[in-house]
């Protein structure tokens, strides 16, 4: 009898462990407050104590407050992962290191014409995709054109964001207003490209 219930148990939990490929997890990208806006330390990651925990990424609108193992959230934090109406506010995942995802309105069309003949002109038939967790404290997207060539993308470090600023070619929208803000044409509307019209709302 207490042989059979041993090899039940076994059983189970080896089979929750096959079924839980997935959800064995060792180490989440990890950061805290401020140290989430530092690009010096985006290499951090945390070993989860229990490799059945999975990663979370928490947001206040976009700018990231939490990288870590979900059972390590700090206390004042935690309720942003439970209460349901703040779904979106905290990003939960099941791989090593696959928490380095922005918030869930941060999605831009990301191409590069070299490789997607719908990028330059006809971008506003291509899907904006979520960008990665941004160390700006603003997340915008960008649309970079200039001769033939056309990329866009997520601008997402202060340091991209003050590039594109500088740069006659480049242009800045905030993707929380509008979807796919960076999929208007550029290439030939200097009009758009024009630095006095840079941020798109
Ligand atoms: C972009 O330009 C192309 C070619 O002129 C045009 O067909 C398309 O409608 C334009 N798209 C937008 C969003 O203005
Ligand atoms: C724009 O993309 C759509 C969908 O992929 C395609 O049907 C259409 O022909 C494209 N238009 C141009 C001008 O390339
Ligand atoms: C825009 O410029 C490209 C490359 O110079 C050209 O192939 C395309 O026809 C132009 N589109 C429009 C609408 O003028």
């Amino acid at each position: 009898m207490r042989a059979q219930a041993i090899y039940s148990v076994a059983l189970l939990v080896l089979s929750l462990i096959g079924l839980g490929q997935a959800n064995t997890i060792a180490s989440c990208n990890s950061c805290y407050g401020i140290n989430c806006q530092r690009t010096s330390l985006q290499a951090q990651e945390q070993k989860c104590a229990d490799s059945l925990d999975y990663c979370v990424t928490i947001f206040d609108d976009s700018k990231v407050m939490y990288k870590g193992c979900s059972l390590e959230i700090p206390l004042t934090l935690r309720q942003r992962c439970e209460s349901h109406s703040k779904g979106s506010s905290c990003f939960k995942c099941n791989s090593d290191r696959c928490n380095n995802v922005g918030a869930m309105d941060y999605a831009c069309v990301q191409c590069d014409a070299s490789k997607d003949a719908n990028c330059a002109e006809n971008a506003s038939t291509l899907q904006p995709t979520r960008c990665v967790a941004p160390t700006g404290g603003n997340s915008y997207c960008y649309v970079k054109s200039s001769g033939s060539s056309t990329q866009r993308g997520c601008a997402t470090t202060v340091a991209e964001q003050q590039s594109c600023l500088k740069d006659a070619n480049c242009l800045l929208c905030s993707p929380g207003d509008i979807r796919g803000c960076n999929a208007v044409n550029i290439s030939n509307n200097s009009n758009v490209g024009n630095r006095f019209i840079r941020f798109l709302r």
